[in-house]
């Protein structure tokens, strides 16, 4: 099954210059916990704007550069990467913009960290999405230095 995590604002504001746009320590321990010990799946750019790497999770990265790193799968398209991997697994997807673009219609589980804040300057947004497909289940509210934030699961309706 294919699952995805995002980090929205008000108007799905993901990032700006390659990077995000709040700093929610809490956000990403909620992060690192639903994706622990779970392939993820990521775009180039993404991949290249991560501080560090993530431990305990296989990284499958979608790029057209021919990158060579020991622990990393690298495929050069969606239909290789579906091709080659055991779809009886779960994965991850986290990002950025254009792969949650892609990956969004194949996703049953959304999990979306909804930011009460707006900004004008982002650059990179989530895709929209026909909310009445889901189950939409609130898991949590929390605040980081001031921000609120819901973490929210969207579950597919089958
Ligand atoms: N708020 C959040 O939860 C969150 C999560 C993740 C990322 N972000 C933000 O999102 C932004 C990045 O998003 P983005 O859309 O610009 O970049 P991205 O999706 O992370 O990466 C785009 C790159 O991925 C590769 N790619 C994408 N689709 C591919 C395909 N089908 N086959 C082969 N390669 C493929 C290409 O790399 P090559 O150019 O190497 O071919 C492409 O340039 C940043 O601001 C980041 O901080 C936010």
């Amino acid at each position: 099954m294919f699952k995805l995590i995002a980090a929205i604002g008000k108007n799905r504001e993901l990032g700006k210059n390659n990077n995000l746009i709040w700093h929610l320590p809490n956000d990403l321990t909620f992060f690192k916990g639903q994706t622990m010990n779970h392939p993820i799946i990521m775009g180039y750019k993404t991949y290249e704007s991560l501080p560090k790497k993530l431990k305990g999770r296989q990284y499958i990265l979608l790029t057209s550069k021919n990158i060579e790193e020991e622990d990393i799968l690298v495929f050069h398209s969606k239909e290789e990467m579906l091709e080659k991997l055991d779809l009886s697994r779960d994965y991850f997807v986290i990002g950025g913009a254009s792969i949650y673009q892609q990956f969004i219609d194949l996703c049953d589980e959304l999990y979306l960290t909804e930011i009460d804040k707006e900004d004008s300057n982002a650059d990179a947004f989530f895709p929209e999405f026909d909310k009445s497909m889901y189950e939409r289940t609130v898991l949590d509210s929390n605040s980081d230095d001031g921000i609120n934030y819901d973490h929210v699961l969207y579950r597919r309706l089958k």
